[in-house]
C-alpha cells in the first residue's frame, strides 16, 4: 500500500493524473477527506510552472516537448520509425521520443512509445486525438472514462486504434518482446491554441457523444463500414458505385488486411481506403500503387503524416510549381517499410514504386475527414481538389502534364533492378 500511495503521489507531481482521479483511488484506499487535501496542496505544484515562455519564437507545443525530456526527432523524413532512439519518458511510464517532421507545420505530430514485456505505460488522459499504430509487438490497452467502467482491447503489430478524445488509457505489453507504438495526434494545434499543459492532460470534460462505452466500439465489423470514400481520395465517378470505402472504428486489427477499392484517379493501378477512428476529427487512408507503377503528383496543406507500410520506392516533392523541373526546391525522400514523411505545406509530391511488390503507404491526416474543415491544413479544403486536374483549378498533375524527366527517373531506377515499367507511353 505504501508503495501504491508513493507511486500516486508520484504521478499527480508529474500531473500524469488528475486531483480528482488521486482523491478517488485515495478514497478507495481509505483516506480521509482532510489527508487527501493535505497531499493535494503539498504536491500539486503550483499553476506558474507550466506557463510557457511567451514572445519565444518556440510554440507552446515546442516548448512543451522540450519539457518532457525525449528525444526530438526532426527532419524531412525518417529512415525507418522502427529503429529510432527512444529513452524512458516519465509522464508515460516507458520508453518513448517525439517525431516532428518539418511537413507537420505545427498542425499534428506523432511519439513513439515503447514498453518492454511485463510493463505498461502510465494511466493518462488527454484532450487531444490520437490513432495508435502498433509497429511492433503485442498488448492490450485498458479504456475508460473518468469513474467509468473499462474496456480492455486487444492489439498486435499492424493494429490500429484510437482511444477516444479525453478518456483514460493505459497500455500493457502482452507479448515477449518490446511492443512500439507510434501515435499520430494533433496536439500541436491543441497546445498551441491553449498553451495550458494543465489544460490538456487535467480536463474533467468527458465527451459522451464521441464514446459512451458502447460494447462493440472496438470492433470492426459490418457496421464500421459507413462511407463511399472522400473527395480527396476518389473522384466523382469513383464515388458513384456503392462501395463502403471508409472505416469508422475505434480500432482495427490489421491495417493490412482491408479491402482496397479501385482509385485510378489519384494514379493507374491505385487503390485505397480510409479510416476515420473514434469520432475524431484527425483521419487516415491507405493507398496502394502496382509494381512499375507511379501516383499522379498532386498537393495539399501540411501535416499529412505517411508511413510505409510494405514495398519500396521513392517519392519526389517539390515547391510551387507543376512541373518538377520548374520548381526552386526538390526533394527525394526514398523508402521501405518503416519510413515516414511528411510533405510540406502545398508542396506537390509524387510517390513512385521501385520494388518488385506492390508499395503501400498509410497517411494520417489532423483534421477534415469526417468532419469537413476548410483550414488549408489535413484534409480540408485542399485535399478535396486531390482529384481534379491542376488545369481545372484542382491540385493533380494529370500524367500527360508532367514533367518528362519525372519518367525518365522512374524507368532509369527501374532498369538499376531489372525490373519494366507498366505506364503507357
Ligand atoms: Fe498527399
Amino acid at each position: 500500500m505504501t508503495n501504491h500511495f508513493i507511486s500516486l503521489v508520484a504521478q499527480l507531481a508529474q500531473r500524469s493524473i488528475s486531483p480528482s482521479e488521486f482523491t478517488r483511488v485515495l478514497v478507495q484506499m481509505g483516506f480521509g477527506a482532510v489527508t487527501i487535501q493535505s497531499v493535494l496542496d503539498s504536491v500539486t505544484p503550483a499553476k506558474s510552472s507550466s506557463r510557457f515562455e511567451p514572445f519565444s519564437p518556440q510554440t507552446p507545443y515546442e516548448q512543451w516537448m522540450s519539457r518532457e525530456g525525449v528525444p526530438i526527432h526532426t527532419g524531412y523524413s525518417i529512415a525507418d520509425v522502427r529503429a529510432l532512439e527512444v529513452t524512458p519518458w516519465a509522464r508515460m511510464g516507458a520508453k518513448g521520443a517525439f517525431i516532428d517532421l518539418e511537413g507537420s507545420e505545427g498542425t499534428d505530430g506523432a511519439y513513439l512509445c515503447q514498453i518492454e514485456p511485463g510493463n505498461s505505460t502510465q494511466a493518462l488522459k488527454f484532450l487531444f486525438e490520437e490513432a495508435i499504430f502498433v509497429l511492433d509487438g503485442e498488448g492490450e490497452s485498458a479504456i475508460w472514462h473518468e469513474g467509468g467502467e473499462k474496456q480492455t482491447i486487444r492489439w498486435k503489430k499492424g493494429a490500429m486504434f484510437s482511444p477516444p478524445l479525453n478518456v483514460w488509457r493505459q497500455h500493457f505489453n502482452r507479448g515477449s518482446g518490446p511492443a512500439r507504438l507510434v501515435s499520430f495526434h494533433d496536439l500541436p494545434v491543441v497546445m498551441d491554441l491553449f498553451h495550458s499543459a494543465d489544460f490538456v492532460f487535467n480536463n474533467p470534460f468527458v465527451f459522451r457523444d464521441r464514446y459512451n462505452n458502447e460494447p462493440d466500439y472496438f470492433e470492426l465489423n459490418e457496421s464500421k463500414m459507413i462511407g463511399r470514400g472522400s473527395a480527396a481520395m476518389f473522384n466523382e465517378a469513383e464515388r458513384a458505385a456503392p462501395k463502403k470505402r471508409t472505416i469508422a472504428s475505434g480500432l482495427v486489427p490489421d491495417v493490412n488486411q482491408l479491402e482496397l477499392h479501385a482509385a485510378p484517379s489519384r494514379g493507374l493501378k491505385n487503390k485505397g481506403v480510409e479510416m476515420v477512428f473514434s469520432d475524431n476529427t484527425i483521419q487516415t487512408h491507405i493507398s496502394e500503387f502496382a509494381t512499375g507503377s507511379y501516383k499522379r503528383a498532386h498537393r495539399h496543406g501540411p501535416g499529412s503524416q505517411i508511413i510505409i507500410l510494405g514495398g519500396e520506392g521513392y517519392s519526389l516533392l517539390w515547391n510551387d510549381h507543376p512541373r518538377y523541373s520548374d520548381a526552386a526546391k526538390h526533394m527525394r525522400v526514398d523508402w521501405k517499410e518503416g519510413s515516414m514523411f511528411v510533405p510540406p505545406d502545398r508542396w506537390f509530391h509524387q510517390h513512385f514504386n521501385g520494388g518488385e511488390a506492390p508499395a503501400r503507404y498509410m497517411a494520417t491526416t489532423w483534421i477534415g475527414g469526417k468532419y469537413f474543415a476548410k483550414s488549408l491544413g489535413g484534409g480540408g479544403r485542399t485535399h478535396r481538389l486531390n482529384t481534379i486536374s491542376t488545369k481545372d483549378g484542382g491540385n493533380m498533375v494529370d500524367y500527360p502534364d508532367e514533367d518528362p524527366i519525372v519518367r525518365e527517373m522512374f524507368e532509369g531506377e527501374l532498369s538499376k533492378r531489372g525490373l519494366k515499367s507498366q505506364m503507357p507511353r
